[in-house]
Formats: structure tokens, sequence, C-alpha cells
């Protein structure tokens, strides 16, 4: 287990709503300031999908877009299996998956989003899977993943209605693996040692809670936490 960062600091000492859009184009910062605020209003589905799709329609959206290097380093030495890449967006860490071998669900809400992975992973030559759909409707299954990834996904799973640590733990299959990178601090931002504590039965085999630069704030260091445990046998 590799532990690293400072995981006694509580929240970040700048505004959430200016940590959380750091990084970003003006633009973009509106678009993303629209959406925080619009989900802790307690915004329905269709607001968030279309606010997400007017960010996903946005051709300035700058982000990286090559698969997550924790993902590509978790799953290195790993037998492919079943995997579901939850809020997949554009499908970068998806078509990774798929490329390496692994049967994978892309599930995400923006319609345009998902066109935008078919789109990329045909031009690669790779089919995928995907589901459109509300994390919060989407039925994770009881054991039935030998990996799930969550990216940049820290917003639906603090806003959620339902208990996301407890659907993610349930929805791991014996030995399976969890991955999630995400912002830190803030309102809707992984709290210091959070997913620690969430996933205490499981065996973490990577933290940090790091300055780092982020793949959602290229250009500058964000705080961000990064985990990976798996599920005992
Ligand atoms: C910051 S992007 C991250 C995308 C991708 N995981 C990545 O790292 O490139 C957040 C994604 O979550 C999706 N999303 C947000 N809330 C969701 C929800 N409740 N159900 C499904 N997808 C959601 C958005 O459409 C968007 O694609």
């Amino acid at each position: 287990m590799i532990y690293r960062g400072n995981r006694n600091r509580i929240g970040d000492h700048q505004p959430a709503k200016v940590r959380d859009t750091i990084g970003l184009m003006p633009k973009q910062q509106s678009l993303i300031a629209a959406l925080a605020i619009a989900l802790v209003a307690g915004a329905q589905t269709a607001d968030q999908r279309q606010d997400w799709n007017k960010i996903f329609a946005d051709s300035n959206l700058n982000y990286n877009r090559a698969p997550s290097r924790l993902l590509v380093s978790a799953v290195a030495d790993r037998k492919p299996g079943a995997a579901v890449d939850l809020g997949m967006g554009e499908g970068r860490n998806t078509i990774f998956l798929v490329q390496k071998g692994w049967r994978v669900a892309g599930v995400d809400l923006s319609d345009v989003a998902v066109a935008q992975a078919k789109k990329h992973a045909a031009e690669l030559g790779v089919q995928i899977e995907t589901v459109i759909e509300d994390l919060d409707k989407y039925d994770f299954g009881h054991e039935r993943w030998d990996l799930i990834t969550l990216f940049y996904m820290h917003g639906w799973y603090h806003l959620s209605k339902l208990d996301s640590a407890r659907r993610l733990r349930d929805a791991l299959k014996p030995g399976g693996l969890l991955v999630i990178e995400g912002f830190a601090g803030g309102q809707v931002g992984y709290q210091t040692n959070e997913l620690l504590r969430a996933f205490n039965d499981l065996n973490i085999l990577h933290y940090e809670d790091v300055r780092d630069e982020a793949d959602w704030a290229p250009g500058q260091k964000s705080r961000i936490v990064r985990f990976v445990a798996e599920k005992g046998k």
C-alpha cells in the first residue's frame, strides 16, 4: 500500500466554486459552475444532462483525453474481465480498457459525450458498449464487476441520493478492483481520508491526496485524490 500527500488537512482554503472550476477557460468555468450550482440545488437528471451536453458540445473543452495514468498502472498486471466505467464522458478510459481486452460497459447521462465516445472509438476501430443513464438509476448489480472505475465523479459520489459507497462495494466481485480519481476538498470533492473510511473493508492498494495536475484541470496543480482498492476474495 502506498500513501502519499497530506492526509490530515481538512478541505482547501479556496472557496468551493473557485476550486472546483480551477484551470478551466472562463466559458467553461461558467458552465461547470452552473452545473455545480444545479447539482447542489437538487437538479433533475434532465437538467444535469443538458448542462453536461453543453460542456461536451464546447469545442474548447480542455481536459486530458489520454487514458488515466492511474488506471493504466492499476490494471497493468490484471487479467481482463468485466468492467464498468461510471461517468465515462467521452470514453478515454473505456476505450483504453477495451483495447486491453476488458469487456466494458461505459455509463454516462450525457448523450453528447457518449456520441463522441462512440465516434472516437469507431475512428480507432474499437467497439464499445455504452449506456446513457443517470448513475442513480443504473443498476450496478451485485458482485458483477472485476473492475469499477470512477474518474472525476466526486460530484455524483457526494450528491447522489443513494449510498454511493455501498453500491460500489456491493457491485464489485470478490477480488475486483475499484479505481477512483477526482478533485478533493471544497463542497463536492473528496474529503480528507473519506475514501479510506468509506472503503475500509477493501484492501487499499494505493492512496494519495496530493497537489498535482488533474486530468480535468490541465496546466496547473489542483488537490486530487487517487485511490485503488481490491475486494477480498
Ligand atoms: C468530469 S466528467 C468525467 C468523465 C470521465 N470519467 C473522464 O474522466 O474523462 C464527469 C462525467 O460524469 C457524467 N455525469 C455526471 N453526473 C452523472 C450522473 N448522475 N449519472 C451519469 N453520468 C453523470 C457527465 O456527463 C460527465 O461525462
